[in-house]
């Protein structure tokens, strides 16, 4: 008894662990922003699918950020925030979520403490002393820290007034400021030395809506009693500039000298590159040409050249990327005893240095191999360790988050995706693989099958081959138990043979696809039907019966054999020396009707192939 219920309980609990819906968890959405502010408070949210629900935990630089004064987290809604943010909190974060059945994690995104310092005070007036006509460059000294990268911009001051009565100065035809801030004038003029009138260069960045100002600069100009104008010269230019695929990029060339030239833009094949509205830029008087969304192929030369030909500059343009992806982990729903395989390749750009080997984590955890297999799991590396292979998968056992990182000496990509192995669709019950019509009311074409709790089987029908919706009157059909029943009474006597032919059920769902396949066919001969419809929905005892059923009918068919040879003998008792016994046995064998009737049945099939079903 006691034995007993203990058996039941582990069904019990069997039944219901395997009933439950299993999804591992899958970061779907980290939001966390890239810059923050001393003192301010800093949010960051992540989302997460997964069943059971995940939890969620924060990484600071690869360490487990515990709550503390000023860390606050939701291990149920993921989100985390910092309190009077300092310095100090910048790091490399990453959300983590987990369940029973794995821990996803997100990408390390990097958390920067923006900031925009002063000038240091430099008491100094610097002087920069130019002949009329000719340039001058005029750098912005003792840059201070600023994240983001510094955005600068020149002001005009009259000594004695407060800083904040400073004039921008506006880029025109004479006037550039470059990449590094320096401040040209390209071809100055008396006026541009006021007396009591100074230059200050001033730095901002997208984080901040400040100017600080440098320290002051004068330039005086002196007179030019010479007539002759002065040489156009090539005063700065990017010569070397480094693009990310997909990134913007610009180039810049500016010129000065006493007249000042229109600049012309082309490319390493010579094609002039002008403003298109999509990929090229040509602003800033000509003197900046801005590449959108960079690809491999604008790797190269290019070339400004001023518009009198009298200067050039050549830019290389160095193109590069972090690794490319070719192929990436994606998550995979396999069905018990599949084998499952994850790519992750990548590939530099062009010309660079290739990627490092693949990194595989799963769980978060760096893959060991050795360990994998003491747990029982089938992991193969392949010998480029671009895919791995888990075999055989099971669903206590392999359930998993998996993770790939490749680096390049421009940087890493890092995917995350999860394995779920579903439970298969299985087939309880279903019509044998012949049904011998033989004028019975009802015949039976019910398939009981199940599949993994989380999905539903989509049945569909097709009658050799064409597909059947089963809606005529003679069929009562549930397309969500299976249940198929054919009342023949309601066909035409004359419309039955069209419906004689091969059945197959289509059960899927998007993970996996099962066929069910059987022929129903008609016995002329009235030979006792070998397989008889088979209405018994237990699967356990089924097979019970079933051979109990091969048994009997073994020892009818013996009993049949022997009446009949004794009634034989006793009719014609000169028949048995006109027969031999081999022979006899043969002709008697049912196996020896079925496969005649079969060759039959299988030429009039291919004759009938097109038969509508009856309406
Ligand atoms: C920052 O968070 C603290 C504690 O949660 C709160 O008291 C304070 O009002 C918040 N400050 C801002 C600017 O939201
Ligand atoms: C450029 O701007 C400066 C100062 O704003 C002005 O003096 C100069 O005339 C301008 N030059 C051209 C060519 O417009
Ligand atoms: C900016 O400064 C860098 C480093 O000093 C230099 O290599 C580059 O040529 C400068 N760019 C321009 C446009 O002057
Ligand atoms: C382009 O930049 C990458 C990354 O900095 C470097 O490895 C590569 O050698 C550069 N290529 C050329 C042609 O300079
Ligand atoms: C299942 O049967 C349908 C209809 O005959 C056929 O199109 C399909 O290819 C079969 N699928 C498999 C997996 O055998
Ligand atoms: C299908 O088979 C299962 C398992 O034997 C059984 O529990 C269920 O009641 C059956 N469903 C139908 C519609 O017959
Ligand atoms: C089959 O159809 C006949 C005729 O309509 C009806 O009398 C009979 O009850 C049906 N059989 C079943 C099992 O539904």
């Amino acid at each position: 008894m006691y034995l007993r219920m203990k058996i039941l309980c582990a069904l019990l609990c069997y039944v219901g662990t395997q009933a439950e819906v299993r999804l591992p968890p899958t970061i779907t959405h980290v939001e966390q922003p890239q810059y923050f502010h001393g003192g301010k408070n800093v949010s960051m949210f992540c989302e997460a699918s997964g069943i059971p629900k995940p939890r969620f935990m924060w990484k600071r630089n690869g360490i487990v950020i515990t709550k503390n004064e000023f860390m606050e987290f939701d291990p149920v809604l993921g989100n985390l925030k910092i309190s009077n943010a300092i310095h100090r909190n910048g790091g490399d974060y990453q959300c983590i979520a987990e369940n029973k059945w794995g821990t996803s994690m997100s990408n390390v995104a990097p958390l920067v403490y923006a900031r925009l310092d002063s000038f240091s005070v430099d008491m100094n007036l610097q002087t920069y002393n130019v002949i009329e006509g000719e340039s001058v460059s005029v750098k912005c000294d003792n840059i201070p820290e600023s994240r983001p990268d510094p955005i600068f911009s020149w002001y005009l001051k009259t000594i004695g007034i407060d800083q904040s009565d400073a004039s921008q100065i506006k880029e025109n035809e004479s006037i550039a400021i470059d990449v590094n801030g320096t401040l040209h004038l390209l071809n100055t003029k008396l006026k541009d030395s006021q007396p009591g009138q100074v230059y200050l260069c001033g730095i901002t960045n997208k984080e901040h809506d400040t100017i600080v100002l440098g320290s002051e600069t004068r330039i005086t100009v002196e007179k030019n009693t010479q007539v002759s104008s002065t040489k156009l010269k090539l005063l700065a230019a990017t010569h070397e500039v480094t693009g990310l695929i997909g990134k913007p990029v610009v180039l810049q060339c500016i010129f000065g000298g006493s007249s000042v030239p229109g600049i012309k833009w082309y490319s390493s094949s010579g094609v002039e590159l002008v403003t298109d509205g999509m990929k090229y830029y040509v602003e800033k008087f000509g003197r900046q040409l801005t590449i959108q969304n960079v690809v491999e192929a604008d790797e190269g030369s290019y070339l400004c050249v001023a518009s009198n030909r009298e200067a050039r500059a050549n830019i290389k343009l160095n193109v590069t990327s972090p690794p490319i992806w070719t192929q990436t982990i994606v998550s995979r729903h396999a069905v018990e005893g599949d084998d499952v395989i994850f790519n992750c390749k990548a590939r530099s750009a062009i010309g660079e240095r290739p990627v490092s080997m693949t990194e595989w984590y799963i769980n978060g955890e760096a893959l060991n191999l050795l360990k994998e297999a003491e747990n029982g799991r089938q992991i193969e590396l392949n010998p480029d360790q671009t895919s791995i292979t888990i075999k055989g998968v099971s669903r206590d056992r392999d359930i998993m988050c998996i993770q790939c990182r490749l680096s390049n000496s421009v940087g890493s990509v890092f995917k995350d995706g999860f394995l779920n192995v579903l439970k298969p669709i299985k087939i309880w019950s279903r019509p044998p693989s012949t049904i011998i019509y033989n004028q019975e009311e009802i015949v039976d074409f019910s398939i009981n099958a199940s599949t993994d709790p989380s999905r539903t089987i989509d049945r569909k029908w097709f009658f050799n081959n064409n597909v059947l919706v089963p809606h005529q009157s003679y069929f009562e059909y549930d397309s969500v138990t299976g249940t198929f029943l054919f009342n023949t009474t309601l066909v035409k006597p004359e419309n039955l043979e069209a419906m004689m032919g091969l059945y197959t059920c289509q059960l899927s769902h998007p993970d996996q696809t099962v066929n069910v396949t059987f022929t129903l066919k008609t016995n002329e001969n009235s030979a006792p039907p070998v397989d008889t419809l088979d209405s018994t929905p237990d699967p356990v005892k089924s097979s019970n019966i079933y051979i109990i059923a091969v048994i009997c009918g073994v020892l009818i068919l013996v009993l049949a054999v022997v009446v009949i040879l004794v009634l034989w003998k006793q009719r014609n008792p000169k028949a048995v020396y006109n027969v031999g016994a081999q022979e006899k046995n043969y002709n008697l064998t049912p196996i020896d009707e079925l496969e005649t009737e079969e060759l039959r049945n299988d030429t009039s099939n291919s004759l009938d192939e097109i038969i509508e079903l009856p309406a």
